[in-house]
């Protein structure tokens, strides 16, 4: 059984994508731990499900280094197999990053390299893309820049506002989420092969 931790900012939709999938016995894991950089609403999907939560807020530490440690420390109390990044809205610092490589990955809602960041719905309708969508990729040292595991478009529509969009966005995401999650939990992706560091 695959140990996730999984990492939030905000309403947690994937997470509990995820909390589900778990509690239904279709994705052969287990979360152990939900934490976030604030007291995020998703996180009520965790007590819902009877999962711990942590929450080290950046402004209790001096810079982001000193955060960062903070936040590696209670990821690694929960020795999970594999670290998610489901809306997690903060770049985590070099040596978090470094510490959890490979198994640390992210959910992008767009077909990266083009537009990453924290606005990648809103700069796709600037852009006049006619389709976007989402990218799970191992977490680098980069914004968004780390090895590609899998994408899924979405068709942008005329008049889509952005939360429309992302809302269509959400729905493919999730399930692009599970499906790679089990796929690692399953053997068919292998991480290290993926790994940006080049470890053995
Ligand atoms: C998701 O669409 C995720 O891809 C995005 O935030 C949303 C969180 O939704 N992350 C980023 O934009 C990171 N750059 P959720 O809290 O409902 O899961």
């Amino acid at each position: 059984m695959l140990k996730l931790v999984v990492l939030i900012s905000g309403s947690g939709s994937n997470l509990r994508a995820l909390l589900e999938a778990c509690d239904s016995g279709s994705l052969p894991a287990t979360v152990v731990a939900v934490g976030a950089d604030n007291h995020a609403p998703g996180l009520a999907h965790a007590r819902e499900f009877g999962v711990n939560t942590f929450v080290v807020e950046p402004s209790e530490y001096a810079n982001r280094e000193a955060w960062g440690q903070a936040f590696l420390a209670a990821i690694e109390t929960y020795g999970p197999d594999l670290v998610v990044s489901a809306g997690l809205m903060r770049i985590l610092p070099a040596d978090v990053v470094r510490a959890l490589s490979p198994r640390l990955i992210n959910t992008h809602p767009a077909l990266l390299p083009l537009f990453p960041g924290a606005h990648a719905v809103r700069d796709a309708l600037a852009a006049g893309a006619k389709e976007t969508g989402v990218t799970v990729h191992v977490i680098d040292e980069g914004v968004d820049t780390g090895p590609v595991i899998r994408q899924a478009k979405v068709q942008i529509e005329p008049g889509d506002t952005e939360t429309e969009l992302h809302e269509r966005i959400k729905v493919v995401e999730r399930q692009l989420l599970v499906d790679v999650i089990r796929d690692i939990a399953e053997n068919n992706i292998n991480l290290e092969e993926l790994n940006p560091h080049g470890r053995p």
